[in-house]
């Protein structure tokens, strides 16, 4: 059984925190897209870690993780955050994590590149700054440099080269910025290269041989479906297809070999960064759940938008993803409202639309239509049973249900490992 988790939102839904717990019960892990841009939380008893390009399944003993091809690799930030890891007492050795020889490296040009053309955008997208954008960007017009080119002293030369003689100029004339020296990024990153090379291989044959094998692949996808490049409230997404569809092009696993894909959601709904946001809430609203949510950016810190589920979107997002199971992350941070509302529908130029729009000014002036349900008192962090639930936590689960057309059959209850309802 090979399995899907991806953000069903704008990111940040807990699929950290749902991937070290379904990661239990696979082989394999496999991060498919996006980079250090995700900030992926897991809470083993009192601490906490957050995962940035490291899997979330790495804390498991006895499983092995993988870097997949579609994944940009900063090595500087990856090596950090291995060495992170092993300051806790958690060697992160070469039979436990895999990198694809496929990947693309994020180069310091690419990081400085992400933040200049932010600061020249008048409508800014309000990105992670960690070059993701230029790395995919160059991977698209075929100058990326890849972890097997930083395994090839001569190759790697050959393309920084290149790579420099056009952008130098970019920084020189566009920018006003210094020329950057060949020899100084080529020896570091040439080190980089040979302190990851014991992890890299071609982790297409190592996946599918496990598959082959019937050990279970677990799929983590980065960000959430609206920043995905392709169905994303674009331009204001991520630069990589952080759908399921993503999982093919970015391990190299073919379709028929997925067997099942799961939405992680928020009970509510936050944004970090800029773009539409239909159903976000008024600021004394916003300060309220972002507080009791503790809505902090796990990559940047910056504090996140908050809203009302959008059901709307929620919908397009099960389509695009052939949703199979739903799980419903921080339903505690809903506790003690009076009221909770849903989105069923957007209201434009006086008619009610039930489907996501693709062009951007109407989804800007679209009004969202609510449906109002009634709110819970009892602390809800303590319920591992559905049945243990307050009733209107569970009329609000089967709304979101019926809404949906999907099962919910997770609902996770606070940040801990056992905060967790499996129906
Ligand atoms: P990810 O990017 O999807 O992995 O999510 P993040 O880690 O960026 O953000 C999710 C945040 O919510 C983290 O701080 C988690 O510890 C926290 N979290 C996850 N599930 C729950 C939950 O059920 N209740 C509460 N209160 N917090 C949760
Ligand atoms: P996880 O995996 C939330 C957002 C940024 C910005 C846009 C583009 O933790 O859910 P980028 O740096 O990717 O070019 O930024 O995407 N963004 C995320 N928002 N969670 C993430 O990842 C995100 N990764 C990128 O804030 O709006
Ligand atoms: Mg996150």
């Amino acid at each position: 059984m090979n399995t899907v988790v991806v953000g069903a939102q704008w990111g940040d839904e807990g699929k950290g925190k749902l991937i070290d717990i379904l990661s239990e019960k696979c082989d394999v892990t496999v991060r498919y897209q996006g980079g250090n841009n995700a900030g992926h939380t897991v809470v083993v008893e009192d601490k906490e870690y957050v995962f940035h390009l490291l899997p979330s399944a790495i804390l498991h003993k006895g499983k092995s993780c993988v870097i997949g091809n579609g994944v940009v690799v900063d090595p500087k930030a990856l090596l950090a955050e291995i060495d992170e890891l092993a300051a806790k007492g958690l060697k992160v050795s070469p039979k436990k994590l895999k990198i694809s020889d496929r990947c693309h490296i994020v180069m310091p040009y690419h990081r400085v590149l992400d933040g200049l053309r932010e600061q020249k955008r008048k409508n800014k997208i309000g990105t992670t700054g960690r070059g993701i954008g230029p790395c995919y960007a160059d991977k698209v017009t075929r100058c990326g440099i890849r972890m097997v080119d930083l395994l090839n002293p001569r190759v790697f030369r050959a393309k920084l080269a290149d790579n420099l003689r056009e952008k130098n100029e970019t920084f020189r004339k566009v920018f006003g910025q210094k020329n950057y020296k060949l020899e100084k990024i080529y020896k570091e990153y040439l080190a980089y290269g040979k302190k990851l090379k014991p992890y890299v291989e071609d982790t297409v044959l190592y996946i599918n041989k496990e598959i082959d094998k019937k050990k279970k692949v677990l799929f983590e996808g980065a960000q959430g479906t609206f920043l995905d490049i392709d169905f994303g409230t674009y331009p204001f997404v991520t630069s990589s297809n952080s759908i399921v569809g993503g999982v093919c092009s970015g391990s190299g696993v073919a379709p028929t070999k997925i067997d099942k894909s799961i939405a992680c959601v928020k009970a509510y709904t936050t944004r970090v960064g800029e773009g539409p946001f239909p159903t976000e809430f008024t600021s004394k609203q916003n300060d309220f759940i972002r507080k009791k949510g503790n809505e902090y950016g796990a990559t940047t810190g910056r504090p996140r938008r908050c809203g009302w589920f959008d059901a709307v979107l929620v919908k397009y997002s099960v389509i695009v993803n052939g949703i199979g199971e739903l799980a419903i992350m921080k339903l505690d941070v809903l506790d003690g409202l009076d009221k909770i509302k849903i989105c069923t529908g957007y209201k434009y130029k006086g008619k009610i639309y039930r489907d996501f729009p693709t062009d951007y000014e109407k989804l800007v002036k679209s009004k969202p239509v609510y449906e109002t349900l009634p709110g819970w008192d009892k602390p809800t962090t303590k319920a591992r049973k559905f049945t243990q639930l307050p009733v209107n936590a569970r009329n609000y689960i089967k709304r979101l249900e019926e809404l949906l057309g999907v099962r919910v059959k997770y609902i996770s209850v606070g940040t801990k490992r056992s905060e967790i309802i499996m129906r």
